[in-house]
């Protein structure tokens, strides 16, 4: 039996910020509208593509793990903001990392890291591949209405990578629930894509719209069920949780979420107050700064879960 274990990780967050206060001076919005609602006081924005977040992660996830590009048999790459639709993204950092093997990218929006885990998790299982680069990358800054209050204090962009490896080491990857709600697509989109009329200018839906109130109250029914479902799975309970680490969208979902789940909220890893919501990065970006925080320790059993447009949920339980 093989078993699929993270041997390697790495984030890259861009350099420049805007903080709430600094939202303020263009937008009718303040620091004590959006600090309490969302647990957010600033986000990194880039002036590179996704692609190059992702890259330079990437490469720290490899350089951690102590392999070359040329090892991996794998590259999986989780974004809703890819540079172009083709080629795919998960090609150029490949490209960038030397590496000879497969690559393409997923959309599964907030998800989709722990859909890429869990594909990678799949994969070493059959004993098809040895090693596994999951990224997840975004730059939600390009698809914000600058001028929407309501979406554009959200968001933040950066990308997160983890090295998965074969090992007939017991641990790792536990188990892994994935699902999706087609009846909630239009709660959380954006009209980029064919959808878009490209003689009506006036139909021009090209950013992230989102019906806030929805979204929380399904995001935490999606985490809370597949959570429950990975640990039923896994003949795990709560009380067995060292660490959760959640989808970084709201601290108020975290905090509802770790209230109806009966776990301890000092078990719950939050960093949203620097980063805001970067989407499929706020796992792998999260997962690096609770390693450097001491939060994650070896033997620990980590519950992570996540939700995003589709409607995706994921649960991804794992012993570290
Ligand atoms: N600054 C100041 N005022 C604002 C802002 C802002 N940035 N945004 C909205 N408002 C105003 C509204 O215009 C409204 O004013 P009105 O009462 O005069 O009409 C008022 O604040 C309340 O607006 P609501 O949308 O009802 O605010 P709510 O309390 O629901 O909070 C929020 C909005 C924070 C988005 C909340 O719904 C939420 O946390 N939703 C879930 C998280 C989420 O959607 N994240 C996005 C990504 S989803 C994902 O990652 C899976």
């Amino acid at each position: 039996m093989q078993y699929a274990h993270i041997t390697g990780w790495g984030k890259c967050v861009p350099p420049a910020t805007l903080t709430n206060h600094d939202l303020s001076t263009f937008m009718d919005t303040s620091d004590e509208w959006i600090k309490p609602r969302t647990g957010i006081s600033k986000r990194h924005i880039s002036h590179v593509n996704t692609s190059e977040l992702a890259t330079v992660a990437a490469k720290r996830a490899l350089d951690c793990a102590g392999i070359e590009g040329k090892d991996l048999d794998l590259i999986i790459l989780a974004t809703a903001s890819p540079d172009t639709l083709i080629p795919n993204i998960a090609s150029t950092v490949q490209a960038e990392v030397g590496a000879t093997c497969g690559a393409f990218d997923i959309n599964a929006a907030c998800s989709g890291f722990l859909y890429g885990l869990g594909l990678g998790n799949s994969m070493i299982q059959s004993g098809q591949y040895k090693r596994v680069l999951v990224v997840g990358a975004e730059r939600l800054s390009f698809y914000l209405d600058w001028s929407r209050r309501e979406t554009a204090v959200l968001f933040g962009d950066g990308a997160g990578a983890v090295v998965l490896e074969a090992s007939e080491q017991q641990g790792g990857i536990m188990g892994y629930e994935l699902n999706n709600d087609p009846a909630g697509r239009d709660i959380l989109a954006s009209g980029f894509g064919t959808q878009m009329d490209r003689f009506e200018a006036d139909s021009l839906d090209f950013y992230i719209n989102l019906n806030g109130q929805e979204v929380f109250k399904r995001a935490i029914h999606g985490m809370g069920t597949l959570s429950k479902k990975v640990l039923e799975k896994c003949e795990l309970t709560k009380e067995d949780v060292d660490l959760v680490i959640p989808h970084q969208a709201n601290e108020r979902i975290i905090d509802t979420l770790i209230s109806r789940m009966k776990i301890d909220k000092e078990k719950a890893f939050v960093n949203i107050a620097e980063y805001g919501n970067t989407s499929a990065a706020t796992i792998p970006i999260a997962i690096c700064d609770a390693l450097d925080q001491g939060r994650i320790q070896p033997g620990q059993t980590i519950l992570s879960c996540a939700f995003g447009a589709g409607l995706t949920s994921a649960a991804v339980l794992l012993k570290w």
